[in-house]
């Protein structure tokens, strides 16, 4: 026997004496005796010299027929690539994965591979979206070398894996879905992917906290990560790169889920912002946002109420708390504005999230309005970045944003001083943030 001859069944952590509680993992009685776990060929066999003038490089994408989904990719899945997908239970993973086979198989076979549901199940759903997808093939199976053989006698122009966390190898002896099991497979599917130059989709499961469930590492592994997103209770669907090998990570696409399967939304600004810009509403202010290129008018909204006796509370949804609690804090220090014995809620409309530092005054000017009581002017939009001591900063591409919003309608905007604006609606440049909330609010 080699020298570590326990394996914990959760994590693949070795020792090499069986212990009752795994070290690295916590998990109690998962320690098994260890046989040679990997018996994956070295890399090394055939391997031979290239210089990087003679391999072939020509762009060759495939498009995947879904505007939105290409447009995440960066124009189409790059042949070969591992491309994970992950997203909160029942938000449209396969779904969208099953419209991209039937998109795809126009070129070719497209294996399906299903650990979560029977092949009845997946039909199912693709005649509910419409699908045909004679060119489709189904297959119920978790065991990744079994699917591996398919792939070789398929040779599909695309695979997808639904989901990661439930296909498995022999060889290890863990758990599907534990850090093992993930890490392994998904090296199995990108050594797949590589030698035989198919894109593979893996889907991914995402833990309470919103991350993927499984090894970090999982994220190295593959080449493009991508989340979907949105809230359970509306219909939009945000997909949103984070890593990507072949294209930017901040584009998003955005689409509806309707009956028949996940649509496009070619022009998402005015799914966000709300159908109230000519009302004074207090605690409400529009933000041009940019996702990626595209900017995006979302509506932010703030709450204040008093609460003079506990800890005051901090909440927001889709905009980050802890940069909240820094505007709450410089409204206090430098406007003067008396948070300390106040709840504060921020909620960005629609299910966005808001990552972007330009949205800071847009925030900071709805919590004002709320504190105030006081609405924002009617037909204006805020923008700009707030730094520590108060001051607004400028913020890339302001013009691109100006512009959206006056398409929208928009009349005026309260901006950081910047040195050319177009003059697409009425500019007030502010350099404070205090000077923001004289310009901005009734
Ligand atoms: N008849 C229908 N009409 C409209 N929307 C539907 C219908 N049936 C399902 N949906 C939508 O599809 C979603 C489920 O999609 P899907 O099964 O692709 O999600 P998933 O992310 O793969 O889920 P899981 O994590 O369970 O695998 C539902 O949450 C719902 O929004
Ligand atoms: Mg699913």
């Amino acid at each position: 026997m080699s020298k570590t001859d326990f394996q914990c069944t959760a994590c693949g952590y070795q020792s090499p004496r069986w212990v009752g509680r795994c070290p690295a993992c916590g998990n109690w009685d998962s320690f098994v005796a260890a046989k040679a776990v990997s018996n994956r060929k070295s890399a090394r066999e055939g391997s031979a010299l290239h210089s990087l003038t003679e391999v072939a490089a020509e762009d060759a994408r495939l498009p995947t027929g879904i505007t939105e989904f290409d447009r995440v990719l960066g124009g189409g899945v790059v042949p070969g690539s591992l491309v994970l997908i992950g997203g909160d239970p029942g938000i449209g993973k396969s779904t969208l994965l099953l419209q991209t086979a039937e998109c795809l198989c126009g070129r070719g076979t497209v294996l399906y591979a299903t650990g979560e549901e029977s092949a009845r199940q997946v039909s199912l759903r693709a005649k509910r979206l419409g699908i045909r997808g004679a060119n489709i093939y189904i297959a119920s199976e978790t065991d990744v070398d079994v699917i591996k053989e398919h792939i070789a006698s398929l040779n599909p122009a695309a695979v997808i894996i639904d989901s990661i966390q439930t296909t498995s190898r022999s060889q290890v002896q863990a758990v599907p879905g534990s850090v093992a099991q993930v890490r392994e497979c998904a090296a199995e599917f990108q050594q797949v992917a590589k030698g035989t130059e198919t894109p593979v989709f893996l889907i991914g499961h995402v833990t309470k906290d919103g991350i993927l469930a499984g090894p970090r590492l999982l994220e190295h592994a593959v080449d493009v990560v991508l989340y979907l997103e949105g809230d359970r209770h509306h219909n939009y669907r945000i997909l949103r790169g984070v890593k990507n090998r072949f294209g930017a990570t901040d584009e998003i696409g955005v689409f509806e889920m309707r009956e028949e399967g996940l649509v496009d939304v070619p022009n998402p600004s005015a799914l966000f912002h709300g159908a109230r810009q000519e009302e004074a509403v207090v605690g409400s202010v529009v933000v041009p946002t940019l996702q990626g290129t595209r900017p995006l008018l979302v509506e932010v909204q703030a709450l204040v109420s008093a609460n003079p006796y506990g800890m005051p509370r901090r909440m927001a949804t889709g905009y980050d708390v802890n940069r909240a609690t820094l505007l709450i804090a410089v409204l206090d220090k430098k406007v003067g504005l008396k948070l300390g014995h106040c709840d504060t809620y921020i909620n960005a409309v629609g299910g966005v999230k808001i990552t972007e530092p330009a949205a800071d005054l847009a925030v900071a000017v709805a919590v004002a309005s709320s504190y105030r009581e006081a609405a924002v002017l009617p037909g204006t939009v805020v923008v700009g970045e707030v730094g520590l001591t108060g001051e607004v900063r400028p913020v890339n591409a302001l013009n691109a944003r100006l512009k959206e919003a006056a398409k929208l309608g928009f009349r005026r905007a309260v901006v950081c001083a910047a040195r050319e604006v177009q003059d697409y609606l009425e500019t007030v440049q502010v350099d404070t943030l205090g000077d923001a909330l004289e310009a901005a609010l009734e």
